[in-house]
């Protein structure tokens, strides 16, 4: 992250002369990200995007913790993700509070 906010600053800064030339307004594009932010975010992020995009959890849509719980285990045993045993139930946690049906089974 910290390293983000440098490359960031070095670029608005790069981008400061460039600006004040520019006589009408300029407005930047917000673009939504489809996934949800919360506790958690950063280790589903730091362990599953490593593989795919977050399309396959979103098209999932909301499921019960044991559905959540399975996909993990399934990209552990199957696909070998890196994924330890502290960071997998925080990632079920964030699935199931953003993702889930409040169905624990
Ligand atoms: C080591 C690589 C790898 C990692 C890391 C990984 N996945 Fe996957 N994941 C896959 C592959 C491969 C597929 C299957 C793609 C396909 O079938 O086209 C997949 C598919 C999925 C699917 C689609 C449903 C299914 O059963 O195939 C979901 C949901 C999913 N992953 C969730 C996750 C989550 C959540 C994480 C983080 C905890 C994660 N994945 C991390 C490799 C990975």
């Amino acid at each position: 992250m910290k390293v983000m906010k440098k490359v960031l600053l070095a670029a608005l800064i790069a981008a400061t002369p460039m600006m004040a030339q520019v006589k009408e307004k300029i407005e930047v594009p917000y673009i939504a990200f489809p996934i949800k932010m919360g506790k958690g975010f950063d280790v589903v992020q730091a362990n599953c995007l490593m593989c795919h995009s977050f399309g396959y959890i979103i098209n999932q849509g909301r499921q019960s913790k044991k559905f959540w719980e399975g996909k993990v285990n399934k990209m552990i045993v199957h696909f070998k993700a890196p994924i330890t045993d502290k960071d997998k139930k925080i990632i079920v946690d964030y699935l199931f509070k953003h993702y889930g049906n409040g169905k624990e089974q």
